[in-house]
């Protein structure tokens, strides 16, 4: 468990995070709104030697990013109502991916996760500090 101080330190421990990520590597990631998820998910990209903005993909619910040391696929499911949708859109491609699968929302999709999913937990402390758990 950390604790981050502020959104550079989120940004960080994402980046640093992204050395440890091999070809496969599913990441779930849960938390509320303004959690930090999409923030850790910029940190991971920029780890990842994508120099592009990472925005959240909305109506698409997937982002894809090439330009990296590995593919970087950011899912969002805030959106999403049911597991059905989420098959409906072709997300178990990407669980796992050829490259580096992120999911915001990932507890919409729990049954459809596979075996080895590093799960984040993201939780709010006050206005600058957020909880970042991994199991
Ligand atoms: N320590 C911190 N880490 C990350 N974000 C922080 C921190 N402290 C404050 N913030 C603020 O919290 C917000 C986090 O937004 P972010 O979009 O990353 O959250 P999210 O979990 O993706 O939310 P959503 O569910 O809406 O997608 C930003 O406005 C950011 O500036
Ligand atoms: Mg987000």
């Amino acid at each position: 468990m950390i604790i981050s101080h502020s959104p550079t330190e989120t940004f960080d421990y994402g980046c640093q995070l992204a050395g440890e990520l091999r070809p496969g590597a599913v990441l779930a990631l849960t938390g509320e709104l303004g959690a930090g998820k999409t923030c850790l998910v910029k940190g991971i990209a920029h780890g990842l030697g994508i120099a592009q903005e990472v925005t959240s993909p909305t109506f698409t619910l997937i982002h894809e990013y090439r330009s990296g040391r590995l593919p970087l696929y950011h899912v969002d499911l805030y959106r999403l109502d049911t597991d059905a949708d989420a098959v409906g859109i072709g997300i178990e491609e990407y669980l796992p991916s050829d490259g580096v699968t992120v999911i915001e929302w990932a507890e919409k999709i729990e049954s459809l996760l596979p075996p080895g999913t590093m799960r984040l937990r993201l939780a709010l402390v006050n206005d600058t500090s957020r909880r970042i758990e991994v199991a």
